[in-house]
């Protein structure tokens, strides 16, 4: 996540009663870490899940549980909702949703939403059935249509012991979501993108390949921050380890990477190539393990596929590459994006300790084909994801 794009900032977390209650624990200990400003609201059928007290120890503050409550003034909902930089709820379950939907407020989180102009970010938890049922989806559309973000369930073990959708996303998504409401940063919602991201590994034998020092992060990260903005994210990686929101495909060789990427940008608005992939593969793979001899061994390498220039431009895909530069990464850039037909690309300094590959940390040049040039300094891949997505959001905006 972003540091500093929490810092200060008011942020109301109504919890509903559900069993995933709990997680919304280490929501509120994430926002605090951030150091949000959090006060928790809890319907009255949450604090039968998880005590106001275990909120209360992690946000600081009292927890408005009880609006009837003789020792409150009787306001808590309506100061909440002026003080709100935005109001969260998470879980949101299919009554509460309902609630929400319908504008009902017989309780302190629905009384809170209703008075708030804040923008609401609702994380739905439930059944998958009663998640997918019409009236439900109905409820969440009048919602966004009111300009709510929704924050989907994943698909996953249900407390009903089924796998389904309804699993409340990681609190991790939750949180980078609301960083991104909070700074105006959800720009990419109904968006599908696909990222690769690691080094592709080419056979040498069947115990040995051919690869680089690739860690995949600085994808991982572009896919993470795509979702937390509302993207669907494709991630085509190398390097598993994705949170579960996120559709991962696994993929080895170059080969493999062309063929998810062909498949999974057909229908995608824009494509990151932040994969190293590799130039060259073994001419011959051994069938069995080559064994040490005292003599040299030579190795023929020939070209791999170039999955960008296969993938080709087609209209309504942007698409994004990577390049990695040791000098004149500005004018070694713009020769890639012309030779390579790209809408953007993102220029690696390579070469220079404690940045680029296998490291947390990053600094890059962005060039844009219609003239958007940014300078990142070092930062975090995070933070470099989340300029590298303002850079892509402004170039998609001002068209070709
Ligand atoms: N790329 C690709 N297919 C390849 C090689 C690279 O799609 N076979 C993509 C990378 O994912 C990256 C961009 O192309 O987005 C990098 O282009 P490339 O010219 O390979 O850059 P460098 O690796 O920096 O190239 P060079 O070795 O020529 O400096």
């Amino acid at each position: 996540m972003n540091s500093g794009a929490l810092k200060g900032r008011r942020v109301v977390f109504g919890v509903s009663g559900g069993i995933a209650a709990y997680k919304a624990l280490e929501c509120v200990r994430l926002l605090t870490e951030g150091e949000a400003e959090v006060r928790v609201v809890m319907t009255p059928e949450a604090t039968r899940f998880v005590a106001p007290l275990s909120f209360e120890s992690l946000s600081y503050h009292p927890v408005a549980a009880d609006w009837l409550d003789a020792r409150g003034s009787g306001e808590t909902h309506i100061q909440l909702s002026e003080w709100a930089e935005v109001v969260v709820v998470a879980p949101a379950t299919a009554n509460t949703i309902a609630r929400l939907a319908l504008g009902l407020a017989d309780e302190v989180l629905s009384g809170t939403v209703l008075a708030s102009e804040a923008p609401l970010v609702v994380c739905p938890a439930m059944n998958d059935r009663m998640f997918s049922h019409p009236q439900t989806e109905a409820h969440l559309a009048s919602l966004r249509q009111r300009g709510a973000v929704v924050v989907e369930p994943a698909i996953g073990r249900l407390a009903s012991g089924k796998t389904g959708i309804g699993r409340l996303a990681s609190p991790e998504r939750i949180v980078a979501a609301i960083g991104a409401v909070l700074n105006g940063r959800r720009n990419l919602e109904g968006l599908r993108v696909v990222v690769t991201a690691g080094g592709t590994r080419e056979p040498l034998d069947p115990v040995r390949y051919v690869g680089n020092f690739s860690s995949g992060k600085m994808g991982r990260a572009l896919a993470e921050v795509a979702a937390a903005r509302g993207a669907r994210v494709s991630l085509i990686t190398t390097i598993p380890g994705a949170s579960e929101e996120i559709d991962e495909v696994r993929v080895t060789t170059a080969q493999e990477m062309l063929e998810a990427v062909q498949r999974e940008s057909a229908q995608a608005d824009v494509l990151v190539m932040a994969a190293a992939v590799a130039d060259y593969r073994p001419a011959e793979v051994a069938s069995s393990k080559i064994r040490r001899t005292s003599k040299p061994l030579d190795l023929r390498l020939q070209p791999n596929v170039d999955i960008l220039a296969a993938v080709g431009r087609r209209k309504g895909l942007f698409r994004v590459g990577f390049a990695a530069e040791t000098s004149d990464v500005e004018p070694q850039a713009r020769e890639k994006l012309k030779a390579k037909e790209l809408d953007l690309i993102v220029a690696n300094q390579v070469g220079v300790n404690g940045q680029g590959l296998g490291s947390d940390f990053n600094a890059v040049t962005i060039v844009s084909a219609n003239g958007l040039v940014r300078e990142v300094p070092r930062l975090t891949k995070w933070e470099v994801a989340e300029r590298v997505w303002d850079a892509i959001h402004e170039a998609r905006s001002a068209g070709r």
